[in-house]
């Protein structure tokens, strides 16, 4: 068995009943993570209060799926998250809620059928192949992997959904996102309480300059996209040419901008620190990385192709099980919109209900050795012996991801293309602490040092 890494620790130093608002503040702002009751990692659920708020903490598979599908109608997505995200991301189909997240929702779908997905591949693969030849020189070289992930993401993210969008300054629109993302906290936490939304607070000002920055940059890409006449089949072509099947009505410009950002926003950084997390994970558990180049080598001798990704089964299970460990969506919300009942327990409206999706990855009745890093855990036989909702990094219910098998199909492509030729060793001795800001992610990045492995062909 392996040694519990620091996150196995993380639990509230002051029990939530006894909290004052100032801590509960603290926690918000610092890492949520660390402020949820110490039961959520062995109750079926939790009832608490943040900041007088009624809130329920649901960790049993069961009723996880009363909330996000039986009773998927009940909710919408939570006020904090929406006033967090909203400024940038409007009323896309992320932050949306009833008709019009129904809408986008089935007009963006046939982008990500399966048979459109493995389109995607090949500029997949190339992007992941430039990463590879950037490398090149790096041997000995200390870099931040989660950097380069997000720029390989990025890239991917452009190709396929704005059809390359030529003009665009990519390097400030990912600084403009990131920029965006760091203040969520205090958005958060004036959500909370419930403060006006003119109320200032630090990085305010930077973030809404980022997303008026955001959303001018695609807005261009869209006016350039129609004046060219070109159609496509990327995301914004079909978004140009969407009509409502009953009322006939397109979107307008700013509902194309919100959905862009979105799939941008959502699209690429989950995809990057699944991919930080994959490759620290490797370089501490050496015999899992042997048999990954064993599969690789096996699958695609030559280098690693667009055919090949799909029969990378194991090395899938690898990524599979780094989302279990750290999902980068590690918590998801939502506001009880009508009085109802979940198991027992009487739900009234406007309480909080949260899924504390790390903790129900490493949930004690859920999981044996619940931080040991395993990916036979995604073997065919042990996900049919397993509650469909114990493992949710991509949510469930109708509110999925929609991008789920599109993430899954270049997490897998990045990290064999990679791990093939490049071994990876973490600079820090000790793991990095996960720190949730929206997203989970490494405090301090994730330096990790370059070398190359016997020469092969990619
Ligand atoms: C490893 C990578 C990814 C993870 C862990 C992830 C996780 C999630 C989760 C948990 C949700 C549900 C949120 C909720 O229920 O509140 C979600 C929704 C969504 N994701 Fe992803 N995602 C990933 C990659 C992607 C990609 C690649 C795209 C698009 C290219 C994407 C686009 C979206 C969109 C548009 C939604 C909103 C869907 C809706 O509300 O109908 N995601 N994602």
């Amino acid at each position: 068995m392996n040694a519990p890494p620091p996150h196995a620790t993380i639990k509230a130093v002051v029990p939530a009943e006894r909290r004052s608002k100032l801590t509960t503040l603290r926690y918000v702002l610092r890492n949520p993570l660390e402020g949820w009751p110490e039961e959520v990692y062995s109750a079926p659920m939790v009832r608490t209060r943040t900041m007088g708020h009624p809130t329920l903490f649901v960790m049993d598979p069961d009723l996880i799926r009363e909330v996000m599908v039986e009773k998927a109608d009940a909710f919408h997505k939570d006020p904090a998250t929406k006033r967090a995200l909203g400024p940038a991301l409007g009323r896309g189909i992320l932050t949306a809620d009833g008709a019009h997240w129904r809408w986008q929702r089935r007009l963006a779908s046939p982008v990500f059928r399966h048979e459109n997905v493995q389109t995607f591949l090949p500029a997949i693969v190339a992007a992941a192949g430039r990463t590879h030849d950037e490398w090149a020189d790096a041997e000995g070289r200390q870099i931040d992997v989660l950097h380069a992930m997000m720029r390989t993401t990025f890239d991917i993210i452009i190709q396929t959904m704005l059809a390359g969008a030529p003009d665009m300054d990519v390097d400030r629109v990912a600084e403009s996102i990131t920029a965006y993302l760091r203040t969520s906290g205090w958005a958060v936490a004036m959500a909370l309480l419930r403060a006006p939304s003119w109320m200032p607070y630090p990085g305010r000002r930077r973030a809404r300059r980022s997303g008026s920055y955001l959303r001018g940059a695609l807005q261009q890409a869209i006016t350039a996209r129609r004046d060219s006449g070109a159609s496509g089949s990327d995301l914004t072509g079909l978004l140009l040419a969407a009509s409502d099947p009953e009322t006939g009505q397109r979107m307008e410009d700013g509902d194309i901008v919100d959905n862009l950002l979105t799939f941008i926003a959502a699209g690429h950084e989950t995809t990057s620190l699944t991919l930080s997390w994959s490759f620290y994970l490797l370089s501490r558990h050496p015999e899992v990385e042997a048999k990954v180049l064993a599969e690789i080598a096996a699958v695609a001798p030559q280098g690693v192709g667009p055919e090949h990704i799909e029969r990378l089964v194991y090395t899938r299970q690898v990524v599979q099980e780094a989302m279990r460990l750290y999902p980068p969506a590690s918590v998801l919300m939502r506001l009880a919109v009508a009085d109802l009942t979940i198991g027992a327990e009487v739900v009234p409206a406007g309480t909080t209900v949260i899924l504390p999706v790390f903790a129900i990855h490493h949930h004690e009745a859920l999981w044996t050795d619940p931080y040991d890093f395993d990916p036979d855990r995604f073997g065919p036989e042990a996900v049919k012996a397993r509650h469909r909702y114990a493992y949710i990094p991509f949510g469930a219910g109708p509110r999925i991801c929609i991008g789920m098998g599109f993430a899954l199909l270049e997490a897998t492509a990045i990290l064999a293309t990679l791990i093939a030729r490049y071994r990876l060793t973490p600079v820090r001795d000790t793991p990095p602490r996960p720190l949730l800001h929206v997203t989970l992610r490494p405090d301090g990045g994730m330096p990790m040092r370059i070398a190359r492995r016997a020469a092969r062909t990619r």
